[in-house]
């Protein structure tokens, strides 16, 4: 369990916080993970009593889809210890309150969660420091952020240099959800926790990777945050990219805390970076048209509230990646990313090589999917005889589901924020991860920005054709 300490929220009263953190802050305290000497404390712009604020938690909490069955007896004394204090977090006031706060309380450790849009990153950084907030003397002060980290790869560094004025890089935890969800930690325990995997893992064998992460939502009333950020910001330099390093790493070294981040800083070392020339080459870009989806008509992202006439912003991005190095020198890797697509899911797929030799007509290719999201699983696809007299082939899938452990997979933000509040940083990218692929997908941004034509993809399809040039004549994007 944590230890004693102060979780400081700002921005409780947004979309982020609302839908995922504090469910999962919680699912925590309900499972009995956070004693109650970890208090909540909200900051937020609006003016609001503890019971106001109390009420709406409550409410955030039984409207969230993500909120473990409420027993009202814990929700009851959750609500209890939460405080909440607004303010402009541009002025000093409100952080001479946390700090208040904070000294009023029997532990000076604390965690400031910054779910916020990335433009406020700098000044609550200050505003804290301002206080004396990060110092660790007689306890440790950590600080939080959400993606994405800067919005180019100068304003990263920018960002970085600002941050480390006060924090030491050690203090900085930069969260990236998808490295707390089971199914991508599962990866490493199949690729791992497996001998017969690794001798296959690299391009004698492998003909490809496909990494896809699909959703069937639109904008979702975030037009103000999405026409900043588009899709590869919000989706391709963060999430993907990590699943992509996860695939292609080297086993790290037993023991140490920086390993897995060490080793996935590498992938991203052997990653070229996409030239703007090379852009269109390499990627397609798309946004949604209106379409119909699960029999709903649905408008397209012009029609949005809040987007610009004539917005290039990408919601869909399909991308090939090559890794240089000994183990994947050849092997592409496609990245594939949208909006308003048929289905919310995401794979990452090991596509085999074809037999050297087939002695059957119609064979496949063997592929290993690891199915993150929903229906969670691993599946291998083979070749199989079919019954009959004929030497007939047909494909056939050995499935794993995560539904035999016959328990809840625990929600990506809980175990996040319990590594924060432990000081367990290993599923918290580092800096240089972030730099490089950010050098990776600058490309792309100087190439897109302003620029150019931004295909139409209808709602509910799968992004524009283009997608399956990209991928090859002899390859096809899995069907999901
Ligand atoms: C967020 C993006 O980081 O990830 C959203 O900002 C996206 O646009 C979300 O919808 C997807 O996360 P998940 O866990 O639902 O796949």
């Amino acid at each position: 369990a944590p230890e004693p300490a102060t979780l400081v929220v700002f921005g409780v009263t947004g979309d982020l916080a609302r839908r995922k953190l504090l469910p999962a802050i919680f699912g925590l305290f309900q499972g009995g993970l956070l004693s109650s000497a970890v208090e909540l404390l909200g900051v937020g712009r609006q003016e609001m009593s503890s019971g106001e604020f109390r009420q709406f938690v409550a409410e955030a909490l039984r409207e969230s889809s993500e909120t473990d069955e409420i027993e009202e007896g814990s929700l009851a004394s959750f609500l209890e210890t939460l405080a909440y204090r607004s303010g402009d977090l541009a002025g000093e006031q409100v952080y001479a309150d946390i700090r208040e706060f904070c000294e009023g309380r029997g532990t000076s450790n604390a965690l400031f969660y910054l779910s916020l849009p990335p433009s406020l990153f700098i000044t609550v950084s200050d505003g804290l420091a301002g206080q004396g907030l990060h110092e660790q003397t007689d306890g440790w002060r950590r600080l939080v952020i959400e993606k994405p980290f800067g919005r180019d790869l100068e304003s990263a560094r920018e960002l970085q240099a600002r941050l480390t004025r006060h924090w030491q890089e050690s203090q900085i935890y930069r969260i990236d959800h998808y490295l707390g969800k089971e199914t991508v930690q599962n990866l490493l325990a199949i690729r791992f926790g497996n001998a017969i995997f690794e001798p296959l893992w690299n391009r004698n064998l492998i003909d490809h990777v496909q990494i896809t992460a699909a959703e069937d939502l639109g904008l979702e009333g975030r037009a103000g945050y999405y026409e900043e950020a588009g899709v590869v910001r919000d989706m391709l330099q963060n999430h993907l990219l990590q699943l992509l390093a996860l695939t292609a790493m080297e086993p790290p070294a037993p023991g140490s805390p920086d390993a897995l981040r060490d080793e996935k800083a590498k992938v991203f070392q052997a990653i070229g970076r996409i030239t703007p020339e090379k852009a269109d080459e390499v990627a397609v870009r798309g946004q949604y048209a209106a379409g119909t989806l699960y029999g709903e008509r649905l408008s397209g992202y012009q029609d949005e509230e809040g987007v610009a006439e004539g917005s290039r912003t990408a919601t869909y991005i399909a991308v090939r990646l090559e890794v240089d190095n000994w183990r994947w020198q050849g092997v592409p890797f496609f990245l594939r990313t949208g909006k308003r697509l048929p289905k919310k899911v995401t794979e990452i797929a090991v596509v085999f090589k074809r037999p050297p030799l087939s002695i059957f007509p119609n064979v496949e290719r063997n592929v290993l999917a690891f199915r993150i999201q929903p229906d969670e699983g691993v599946s291998l696809k083979l070749s199989s005889k079919t019954p009959g007299q004929e030497m007939e082939l047909r494909e056939v899938v050995m499935d794993f589901r995560y539904d035999a452990f016959g328990a809840p997979l625990e929600s990506p933000y809980s175990r996040l924020l319990l590594d924060a509040l432990t000081g367990d940083a290993s599923l918290f990218p580092r800096e240089e991860e972030v730099m490089e692929s950010w050098r990776i997908v600058q490309g792309l941004l100087d190439a897109w920005e302003g620029q150019g034509q931004t295909e139409r993809y209808t709602s509910g399809t799968w992004g524009p054709d283009a997608a399956d040039e990209l991928i090859g004549e002899d390859r096809r994007w899995r069907r999901l």
